[in-house]
């Protein structure tokens, strides 16, 4: 089959790209491969590969193609400097998959507005389109990843993240598309890209610390969060998080450690900790969440389509010290029904006044002393 001669192809190449430091790999422009899941593997190769993306790699649609219990399409693992760069293109060609996401994910409500376009889509939706894992000095720069059946770019358990001048592009329809996953990294820097998906722009997930996102275009999408905080139980632990210089289109939220110079259009809600997140369509008042403190908001500034401020923390673990500063939402529409910003044991403080006044935050801290205990160990 030409798919399989090509991964044979990618394969031999890499081979021998992995004996030679800082040698480059060049997939050319106006050429298109159809590639199927291929993983580009340290840990023996010798350091700083380039891999030069000019033409496009496409994904296989067929199940088959894909197999069962992969983890990504395009892996690169245990490698020491590895960049991906040129004017090239990574199409996941996902919307088959999207499709049938809609089949399985009936907790999903907006998910089950797609209605299924014939019967015979695919089994076994797959999995991230690029995946970095276990590898020192990742760079991403230039190539645009679109289209892919679920998150585009993931980097797990890595040190030292590059990701500037790209672009993640599908359809803000488009389900469980995240842009940036980031788990059990450090040293992340992510400016200049312009990510426009159907779900988080980038999620920070456990295990990352040292983060630093700034000047990125989010929309569509869902904005910039950090943990499945208490999502299943699980601790996320996040820090040293930097989020700021952020441009959002569409519906949207917000939750993080510093959030600072965030200009929102039309967002549902431009502030949001909601440690009772769930995705499914009944939720649990949930009491064991992700112990949340030193949250700073500054200079937020733009239009709301629901609530300008929703500050929902658990029972045993309130959030505290949330500052906001400089704060100035105005509904998009007067005649919309907006609701009031909304505070449930949230503490902190306003530093300035803000637009529209924020009453519901509890200045000062929490009496007993609830908020060291066990789940915030990290
Ligand atoms: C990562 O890059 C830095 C700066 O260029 C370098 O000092 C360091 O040795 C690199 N790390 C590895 C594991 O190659
Ligand atoms: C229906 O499924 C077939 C087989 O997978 C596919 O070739 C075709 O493009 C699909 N039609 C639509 C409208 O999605
Ligand atoms: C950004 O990437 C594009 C290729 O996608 C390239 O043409 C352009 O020169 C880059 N811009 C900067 C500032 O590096
Ligand atoms: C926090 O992260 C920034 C990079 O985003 C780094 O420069 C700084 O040293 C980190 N602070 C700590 C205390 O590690
Ligand atoms: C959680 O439960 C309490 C008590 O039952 C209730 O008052 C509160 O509104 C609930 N929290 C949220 C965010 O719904």
């Amino acid at each position: 089959m030409w798919t399989s001669s090509i991964k044979l192809a990618f394969q031999a190449v890499w081979a021998s790209a992995c004996k030679v430091e800082a040698s480059t790999i060049m997939v050319p422009p106006e050429l298109t491969f159809l590639v199927g899941p291929i993983s580009f593997s340290g840990p023996y190769c010798q350091p700083n590969i380039v891999f030069q993306l000019e033409g496009t790699i496409i994904a296989p649609t067929s199940s088959k193609a894909w197999g069962s219990g992969l983890l990504q399409w395009l892996e690169f693992t245990k490698l020491r400097g590895i960049t991906i760069q040129g004017s090239g293109t990574i199409d996941g060609r996902g919307s088959v998959w999207w499709q049938q996401s809609a089949y399985d994910d009936p907790i999903d409500d907006e998910s089950k507005l797609i209605v299924p376009l014939n019967n015979t889509v695919e089994e076994n939706p797959p999995i991230p389109a690029l995946r970095f894992y276990g590898s020192f000095n990742v760079t991403v720069t230039g190539i645009t990843i679109q289209n892919s059946p679920q998150c585009h770019l993931k980097f797990d358990n890595c040190i030292g993240v590059s990701v500037y001048n790209m672009s993640v592009s599908s359809p803000g329809d488009s389900p469980n598309t995240d842009g940036i996953h980031l788990q059990n990294s450090r040293d992340v820097l992510i400016r200049s890209t312009n990510l426009a998906c159907g779900d988080d722009c980038v999620s920070i997930q456990t295990g990352c610390t040292n983060v630093y996102i700034h000047n990125v275009n989010c929309g569509p999408g869902h904005g910039i969060s950090i943990g499945s905080l208490g999502k299943d139980a699980s601790r996320a632990c996040v820090s040293n998080i930097t989020v700021r210089d952020i441009k959002y289109g569409g519906s949207g939220s917000v939750q993080g450690v510093l959030f600072s110079n965030i200009q929102v259009s039309e967002v549902e809600l431009p502030i949001v900790i909601d440690q009772y997140y769930c995705d499914k369509s009944e939720c649990k008042n949930q009491t064991s969440a992700v112990a949340l403190s030193g949250i700073t908001y500054e200079k937020i500034r733009g239009t709301y389509t629901v609530k300008p401020v929703h500050l929902a923390c658990s029972d045993n673990l309130p959030c505290v010290d949330v500052t906001l500063t400089d704060i100035e939402l105005k509904p998009q529409q007067e005649q919309y029904h907006m609701y009031d910003a909304f505070c449930w044991q949230t503490f902190g403080e306003l530093t300035t006044p803000t637009v529209p006044p924020i009453d519901c935050l509890h200045v000062g801290k929490p009496s007993s002393n609830r908020i060291q205990n066990d789940h915030d160990s990290c």
